[in-house]
């Protein structure tokens, strides 16, 4: 079996580790670097429940092996709140309108989210409804997680025909 050393940025540190060739990003963050909020679904990349940013981009973890991951930046959904608390704009807006229920979904959509609104201009409504298509909800009927995209693009979901359209 091949085992790597890896060094890997996690959430503003850094974690060194050696790792099985085989060992998929989604398990090290999990197993290793104790980030249990990369929730694991499908393990095949439909989900979107394991989504991480890597290098910025939003990266489904379950597809990537941890040894790919060397001298990268990456970001788990622990990593996006404020030090005293205070929730990322995703976060936040997906609170305010009641985007979630079991949680189970939320991470992988949180990240996604996150790394489409980080640039300087805002994210079309179509380029977030594109990126939500790849995630898998089970319990919300997403009009909420559809209402907190709509508020990230700058757009108030205060109109039925823009929050439930
Ligand atoms: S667990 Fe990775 S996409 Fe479903
Ligand atoms: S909130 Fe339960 S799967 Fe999305």
């Amino acid at each position: 079996m091949s085992r790597h050393d890896i060094q890997v940025h996690i959430n503003g540190r850094t974690q060194h580790a050696t790792v099985e060739g085989r060992l998929t990003l989604s398990d090290f963050l999990r197993g290793v670097a104790g980030c249990t909020g990369v929730h694991v679904g499908c393990e095949h990349g439909v989900c979107g429940a394991c989504t991480v940013i890597v290098d910025g981009a939003a990266v489904r973890s379950c597809l990537m092996l941890a040894v790919q991951a060397d001298g990268t930046r990456i970001t788990t959904v622990e990593g996006l709140a404020d030090a005293d608390g205070t929730l990322h704009p995703v976060q936040q807006a997906l609170r305010d309108e009641y985007g979630l229920q079991c949680g189970f979904c939320t991470p992988g959509i949180v990240m996604t989210l996150a790394a489409l609104t980080a640039g300087a201009t805002r994210p079309e409504p179509a380029q977030v409804m594109n990126a939500l298509s790849g995630h898998i909800c089970r319990c919300t009927g997403y009009q909420g997680i559809r209402r907190a995209a709509l508020r990230l693009c700058g757009i108030a979901p205060s109109s039925p025909e823009q929050a439930h359209g």
